[in-house]
């Protein structure tokens, strides 16, 4: 079996403390990825320093080998903190009016993947899949081939593909997805961003694109395009919540809501969340069924995320005002309806919270897939299972359309799909739970790593 090397800007370490919301997805299914295969796992250490000798870090545990490297000061500001998570992100999400476009941080961009594509390359053997994750990575692929790599290289977007009309607003668009077109595969989380890629490249490069089959030929080279939808690590996930970590979470939140209907968002503290707008739903809700403010109380678990970025402090800023209002408006002495809370907690501890809480409030504004929202599930007793409010918008929706689905910009519908859930019988919270479940269960991380690499492994090798 061929070894697997993982390239992604960052490289999680399988124990590391946090919300699945704080690490984002990726940490936990490729750690899974790479644990069946063996192989590396290279990418930034998270560390600053200048040191430009081309220092690796080689590190081995549980039969994975991870190699990381440091950025400079510069390269994390234009690269991590400019091109990747102020332009790319935002526009990936839809967000225009928060995407900067600038010359600098675009030409850093590029040269921090070419450092990726000079320190990785001596690590790769001739018969290696290698595995490209997320948006900080998108050239990468044409970086390696410009080395005489030969290997079948995959990459696999995370986050959404947005619509032709805004990505075209990126200077330099066509360039950057014609180097993304020397990967043999590529993949999205959702159909819906498949047709924005393929959409894209017929309508803008002229592309040939076979739309059933998802092959795009373009000058001389032919990539496979097709949606992966990743799911979790089932297994791990219910492992965690037999442990007693989980058990004493539960009970924690269980004792402190005593006689109240508890819902929970947990989310990395990030403008792509629909946090304020989340917030604004909850206070409407407030407005018009006042009498049952006691009834209800909202933990919102929100770990922050990228705080050099401006657009990240002001999010957190509106959210800690909209709180602040909510919580002096609607408490008393012995009451604060929403507990908003800044830290990442562990797999377990999440699982506990999840399981006391009634309702599961999932309202991204734009979300690649969200793995919370199938967390939230599986964490659920069968018998007597909570209700997932589930925006509209997220990648997950397509995959469980039995959630009670909001349109997350709309207070009103927010506030509608509370008052639903906290009144639904029980007969219909199963009905809804069991309708999705199975595919929480079934399409895991590990069917996931499973479909991306045999679709890559079955590519034939360049010769
Ligand atoms: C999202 C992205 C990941 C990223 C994660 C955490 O899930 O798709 O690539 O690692 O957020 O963000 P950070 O900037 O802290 O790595």
């Amino acid at each position: 079996m061929s070894r697997l090397v993982v390239i992604s800007n960052r490289v999680a370490v399988p124990k590391a403390r946090g919300a699945a919301g704080a690490q984002g997805g990726l940490a936990g299914a490729l750690n899974s990825a790479l644990k069946k295969f063996g192989g590396i796992w290279f990418g930034w250490s998270g560390q600053e320093s200048e040191d430009r000798t081309g220092n690796i870090n080689l590190q081995r545990s549980e039969g994975v080998t991870t190699a990381t490297i440091d950025l400079s000061a510069r390269d994390i500001d234009e690269y991590y903190n400019g091109y990747a998570n102020s332009t790319l992100w935002p526009l990936f999400h839809y967000r225009l009016d928060l995407t900067e476009y600038e010359r600098e941080t675009g030409i850093s961009y590029e040269r921090v993947n070419e450092r990726f594509a000079e320190c990785v390359t001596p690590l790769i053997e001739s018969d290696d899949l290698v595995w490209v994750h997320d948006y900080h990575l998108l050239p990468l692929g044409e970086r390696l081939r410009s080395r005489g790599l030969k290997n079948r290289i995959g990459f696999f977007l995370h986050i959404p593909w947005p619509p032709t009309r805004l990505f075209v607003s990126l200077p330099f668009h066509e360039r950057l997805v014609k180097t993304m077109l020397h990967y043999d595969v590529i993949g999205f989380q959702t159909q819906e961003w498949l047709e924005s890629f393929l959409h894209y490249c017929t309508k803008e490069l002229g592309a040939d694109v076979d739309e059933a089959t998802g092959l795009i030929s373009y000058e001389g080279r032919t990539v496979r395009a097709k949606a992966y939808p990743i799911g979790i690590d089932w297994d791990h996930f219910q492992a965690q919540g037999d442990s007693e970590e989980a058990k004493v979470a539960e009970q924690r939140l269980i004792e402190s809501t005593r006689n109240r209907t508890a819902m929970i968002g947990v989310d990395r503290l990030d403008y792509s969340k629909g946090l304020p707008e989340r917030i604004d739903g909850i206070g409407r809700f407030f407005d018009q069924h006042s009498e049952r403010v006691r009834d209800l109380v909202y933990i919102q678990i929100a770990p922050p995320s990228r705080e050099d970025v401006q657009s990240y402090q002001q999010i957190r800023e509106t959210l800690e005002q909209k709180t602040g209002q909510i919580n002096g408006a609607r408490s008393e002495v012995d009451l604060v309806p929403i507990r908003y809370v800044n830290r990442g907690y562990s797999h377990g501890e999440l699982f506990g919270f999840f399981r006391a809480c009634k309702i599961g409030l999932v309202t991204p504004l734009r979300d690649g897939m969200n793995l919370v929202a199938k967390e939230y599930l599986a964490a659920q007793d069968p018998e007597d299972p909570g209700v997932l409010i589930l925006s509209r918008f997220a990648g997950a929706a397509a995959q469980m359309p039995e959630a009670v689905l909001v349109n997350p910009h709309s207070p009103d519908d927010v506030s509608h799909a509370i008052k639903l859930a906290l009144d639904m019988p029980l007969e219909e919270r199963k009905r809804r739970y069991h309708a999705m479940i199975q595919t929480v269960r079934d399409d895991n991380v590990q069917d996931w790593t499973e479909a991306f690499t045999r679709d890559l492994a079955e590519v034939s090798c360049k010769t």
